[in-house]
């Protein structure tokens, strides 16, 4: 179907979306108006496109960056990595504390204007405390559908090496992410634990040895937001939630496949955490002060991130839910938080209750 015609549908489709509210387990979200046509729409552009029609809605890294840093008058600052990759940062590059924020999208979509936005939120809530700003840099990375898995880590890997080569210091770094950008920043934990091999049935080289191990101080904190910690969940929760997360089950599914046909099969648990061996997490402790992992009780994901958050705390940080934070919110859909951006729904009160959460623990991790 042609994209003008797709779209011809979306009035009608968010239409039914209001009148059917009242009936829908959304009523109970008591989400604004804003948020149900932000949803829905969402929603709609993933289910109704072909993944190559998704791409070209949502633009690339770049040239969305460039476009949003002119409309919010903030100058480009922009540290090359090589390989089509970068490091683009929100404001200045400020090195005395630092998030490194990994975007999600399936490893499939570019970075786009409303997670930039949540972002920007985060930044300018921690810099109204007081002290220095906060230097926020956001990873762009090649789409696994132009360099398979792992050039992504890779990627993430000399982001790491370059921020350290500035001066950024462990305990001042949180390295950050949502859904497949959360995967990402697991992914790099994981490979610190156990590093990834070549493969000769992918044709990848093993990827640098991680910038994590040997550090002086550990990372001052990891945060995970809806980590797509199962990429082709078909839990309860997948199929319980599919009718009204803002993403459909069945895009987190196909795109799921595509990006665990990627590694071997052998390896595929590192990215699916919940299948991989006992004790797979041990020793994470050494490498980080403290984790949070954040997630919404009406997302596809939602039983995954359970066991994975589970797994996680028990076999990396001795059970402590004080070291690793898990906040659930309540009738949240995947991403919760930044739909809120996308939504244009930024109205104190009206927002998820889950943000401010987010800022306070990122303050205690790097106070200003
Ligand atoms: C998605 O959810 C539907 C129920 O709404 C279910 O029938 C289907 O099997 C689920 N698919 C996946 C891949 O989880």
């Amino acid at each position: 179907m042609g994209l003008f015609l797709t779209f011809a549908q979306l009035p009608f489709v968010i239409i039914f979306s209001i009148l059917t509210l009242p009936f829908s387990t959304r009523n109970k979200n008591k989400k604004s108006l804003r948020r149900v046509i932000g949803d829905t729409t969402y929603r709609f552009v993933g289910q109704s496109l072909s993944v190559n029609e998704v791409q070209g809605f949502y633009g690339t890294t770049l040239k969305n960056y460039n476009t949003w840093v002119a409309q919010v008058k903030l100058p480009p600052v922009i540290d090359e990595l090589g390989g089509g990759s970068r490091l683009l940062w929100l404001g200045p590059k400020r090195t005395e504390r630092v998030i490194l924020w990994c975007h999600g999208g399936g490893l499939m979509l570019a970075l786009t204007d409303h997670q930039m936005a949540f972002m920007r939120y985060v930044q300018q809530k921690l810099e109204a405390r007081g002290g220095t700003g906060v230097g926020v840099a956001l990873l762009e990375y090649t789409l696994a559908s132009d360099q398979p898995l792992p050039t992504q880590l890779v990627q993430l890997i000399s982001a790491v090496k370059e921020l350290l080569a500035s001066g950024v210091q462990p305990q001042n770094l949180v390295l950050a992410g949502d859904s497949a950008g959360a995967l990402l920043i697991e992914l790099l934990l994981v490979h610190t634990l156990h590093p990834i091999p070549a493969s000769s049935e992918k044709g990848y080289d093993a990827p640098p040895p991680s910038p994590l191990t040997g550090l002086p101080n550990k990372l001052a904190g990891i945060y995970l937001m809806c980590p797509w910690i199962a990429v082709t969940g078909t839990t309860g929760s997948a199929v319980a939630n599919s009718a009204t997360d803002s993403v459909t089950n069945e895009s987190q599914y196909a795109m799921g496949r595509f990006v665990l046909g990627q590694l071997p099969e052998a390896e595929q648990h590192y990215i699916q955490a919940n299948t991989a061996p006992e004790e797979w997490f041990a020793g994470a402790d050494a490498l980080v002060e403290k984790v949070l992992v954040t997630s919404g009780d009406k997302e596809n994901l939602f039983e995954d991130i359970n066991v994975f958050v589970d797994k996680l705390t028990k076999e990396g940080f001795g059970g402590s839910s004080e070291r690793v934070k898990y906040i659930v919110q309540k009738d949240g859909v995947h991403d919760d938080p930044i739909q809120d951006f996308f939504a244009g729904e930024t109205r104190p009160g009206k927002m998820s209750y889950v943000t401010p959460m987010i800022v306070d623990w990122l303050a205690e991790r790097i106070p200003a």
